[in-house]
């Protein structure tokens, strides 16, 4: 097919398509902050991209839009299809479970249930058939199969982000979010993780969106993505 198409034709594999978003917030003392402006991505499935920029840029506040966490204040955010603008809560919660896998710089475990059980909690919210399996065998695949019983107290903090990748990842989602994932954690063990997802992106064939500080892992992956007043710049910083 040649001639002029649509521009929604240009990415047909598009696993992630974001248009004209802005997001504005209004700070505590009323003035308004626009932290994303007129920010138009896409990113093909099963690539990878790097999101750089300073602190404050908007990272997490666009990773947020994309997992329907948040609303754009204009724009189109469409994940796997789907436009996100279109589903009601509930929707939006099973979407989540079955399309995507967030890993975060803090790793957000319960604190009082086990390492299993954070991940077949995972799974359950997923709708997955057989969850306890699914989730032993995501915890197997991250190395800790010998930790399955263990609260996040008992583990390091290298183990704890794993047991958060395992969640991430038991229900084989289409696309990983990872907000500085090695960031609160020592060089051996934030190169140890970093490897692991490199790993699962290629093995589970996700597309992995990954903010990170350093250029060294940023350079690793497909695409290196600049947040820059407020949109997405491709290329060197
Ligand atoms: N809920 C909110 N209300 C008001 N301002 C917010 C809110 N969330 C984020 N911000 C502001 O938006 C900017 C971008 O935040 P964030 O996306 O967390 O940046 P990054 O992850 O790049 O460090 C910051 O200046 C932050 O203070
Ligand atoms: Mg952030």
């Amino acid at each position: 097919m040649g001639g002029a198409q649509d521009s929604s034709f240009r990415y047909p594999c598009s696993v992630i398509e974001l248009r004209d978003v802005s997001k504005t917030f209004k700070s505590p003392s009323g003035e308004r902050l626009t932290v994303l402006e007129g920010l138009s991505f896409s990113l093909p499935a099963g690539l990878s991209a790097a999101i750089e920029g300073p602190s404050g840029s908007g990272k997490s506040t666009l990773l947020a839009l994309l997992a329907g966490l948040d609303q754009p204040s204009a724009g189109q955010v469409k994940v796997a299809g789907q436009d996100l603008g279109g589903l009601g809560e509930s929707e939006l919660s099973r979407f989540r479970a079955q399309n995507l896998g967030f890993v975060f710089q803090a790793f957000h475990l319960l604190q009082h249930f086990s390492a299993l059980q954070n991940v077949v909690i995972a799974a359950e919210i997923a709708g997955l058939k057989e969850p306890l399996k699914a989730a032993r065998e995501a915890l197997s695949r991250v190395g800790l199969e010998g930790r399955v019983e263990h609260l996040p107290g008992q583990l390091s903090g290298g183990e704890c982000q794993r047991v958060a990748i395992a969640r991430a990842i038991v229900a084989k989602p289409k696309i990983l979010l990872c907000d500085e994932p090695t960031g609160s954690l020592d060089r051996v063990n934030a190169s140890k993780i970093f490897e692991l997802l490199l790993e699962l992106h290629k093995d589970l064939g996700s597309t992995l969106l990954l903010v990170t500080h350093d250029p060294h892992l940023a350079e690793r992956l497909d695409r290196q993505l600049f947040l820059e007043q407020g949109r997405l710049v491709e290329g060197a910083a």
